[in-house]
C-alpha cells in the first residue's frame, strides 16, 4: 500500500507554518522540523489530491542534492539527533522517510531562479517583452528554445496565494543587499550548472530551477528548503527534446496540463485530478528518485 500524507498532525510540536507543500513544526530554539507531504499546487493552487509519496521522494531528493554540493554551500540540514525529537511513536511512523531536521534561517525573501531554456513564465514575459527580469534575449527563440547562455532571474516571494513576481538583479540588490546577492547569483548558478553536468549524463534537461536561501544567526548563507526536485525543477528527457513544443518531462507539467485541458482557471474550486493523473505523476517523481539515487 502507498504511503500517503496530506496534512499532518503532529500534537507534541507547535505547527508554524504550513506551506504548498510542507508543514513547518518548532523544534527548539534554532530548529524546524520541516515535513513533505503529498500535497500539490499548480499555479500556485493546492489540489484537492494527494500524489501518493510525492513528500518522500522530494524529500530524499533534496538531501541527495543538498549532500552533494556540501563544497559550494552550507545546507539546512541540522545533524540534530532524532531520538531526542519529542513525539510519539505514532506521531514519528505517519512522517518517517519524508522530514528534516534543519536549521532554523531567516529566510532571504526573494525565489533564486535559472533558466537554461525558455518555458513557463520566463517564455510568458519573452513573448510579452523580449525580456526576461529585464534581461535581454536573442529575437525569434522558441518556446523551449535553449538559451545563449545561463541567466538568473529572481522573483520576490509572494504570500501564500499570492504569485510571485519577476524582478530585476538591480531590484534584488536593493531588497537583499549587495554581497548576498552577488552570492546568491554565483551559487545558485555553479550548482545549476554542475548540476546540468549530472542529469546530462543520464539523459535529463535541466531546463530551469528554484533555489531559496536562508541566513544563520551568526549571518553565514545557506541554502535551504528543497533543491532540485521535480516541484522546484522542469526536468525534460533528453531523446523527445524539440524546440517549439512543450517537451516531456519528469515533473508537475503534467498536471498543468491536464487542468489546462478541462478548462479550469485559478478563480475555480481546484479540481480532483483522476487516478490516471495521479498515477503517472507518481511515475515520473519516482523514476527521476530512481535516476539520481538508484
Ligand atoms: N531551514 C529553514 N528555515 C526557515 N524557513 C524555511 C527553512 N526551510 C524552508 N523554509 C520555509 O518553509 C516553508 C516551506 O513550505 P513550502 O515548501 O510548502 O513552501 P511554499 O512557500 O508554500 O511554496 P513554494 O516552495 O512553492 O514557494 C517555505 O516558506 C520555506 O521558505
Ligand atoms: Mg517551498
Amino acid at each position: 500500500m502507498k504511503n500517503i500524507l496530506h496534512t499532518s498532525n503532529i500534537k507534541s510540536l507547535k505547527k508554524i507554518y504550513q506551506g504548498k507543500v510542507r508543514d513547518v513544526y518548532e523544534v527548539d530554539h534554532d530548529h524546524l522540523l520541516i515535513i513533505s507531504t503529498d500535497r500539490v499546487s499548480v499555479f500556485d493552487i493546492i489540489l484537492p489530491t494527494p500524489i501518493p509519496e510525492k513528500g518522500i521522494i522530494l524529500n530524499n531528493v533534496s538531501n541527495f542534492w543538498f549532500k552533494k554540493f556540501n563544497n559550494i554551500i552550507n545546507n539546512h540540514l541540522s545533524g540534530f539527533d532524532v531520538s531526542k525529537l519529542k513525539i510519539s511513536d505514532e506521531e514519528y511512523n505517519e512522517i518517517e522517510g519524508r522530514f528534516v531536521i534543519a536549521k532554523k534561517l531567516k529566510p532571504v525573501p526573494i525565489e533564486s531562479i535559472v533558466r537554461n531554456y525558455l518555458i513557463g513564465s520566463g517564455y510568458s514575459d519573452y513573448i510579452t517583452t523580449g525580456k526576461i527580469c529585464g534581461i535581454d534575449l536573442p529575437e525569434n527563440l522558441k518556446m523551449a528554445s535553449k538559451l545563449p547562455n545561463l541567466i538568473f532571474t529572481p522573483s520576490s516571494k509572494a504570500a501564500l496565494g499570492d504569485h510571485d513576481v519577476n524582478i530585476s538583479f538591480e531590484e534584488m540588490r536593493e531588497i537583499v543587499g549587495d554581497q548576498n546577492s552577488s552570492l546568491i547569483k554565483e551559487v545558485s548558478l555553479k550548482i545549476f550548472d554542475e548540476a546540468s553536468k549530472i542529469l546530462e549524463s543520464k539523459n535529463i534537461i535541466l531546463a530551469d530551477t528554484k533555489f531559496e536561501f536562508g541566513t544563520s544567526a551568526d549571518g553565514e548563507l545557506t541554502i535551504m528548503d528543497e533543491i532540485l526536485t521535480s516541484d522546484s525543477s522542469r526536468f525534460w528527457l533528453s531523446d523527445s527534446y524539440e524546440e517549439g513544443i512543450s517537451p516531456v518531462s519528469l515533473d508537475k507539467q503534467f498536471i498543468r496540463d491536464y487542468v489546462k485541458s478541462i478548462s479550469w482557471n485559478d478563480t475555480m474550486p481546484a479540481p480532483e485530478l483522476p487516478d490516471y493523473i495521479v498515477e503517472k505523476t507518481f511515475e515520473k517523481y519516482k523514476d527521476l528518485n530512481r535516476m539520481l539515487t538508484g
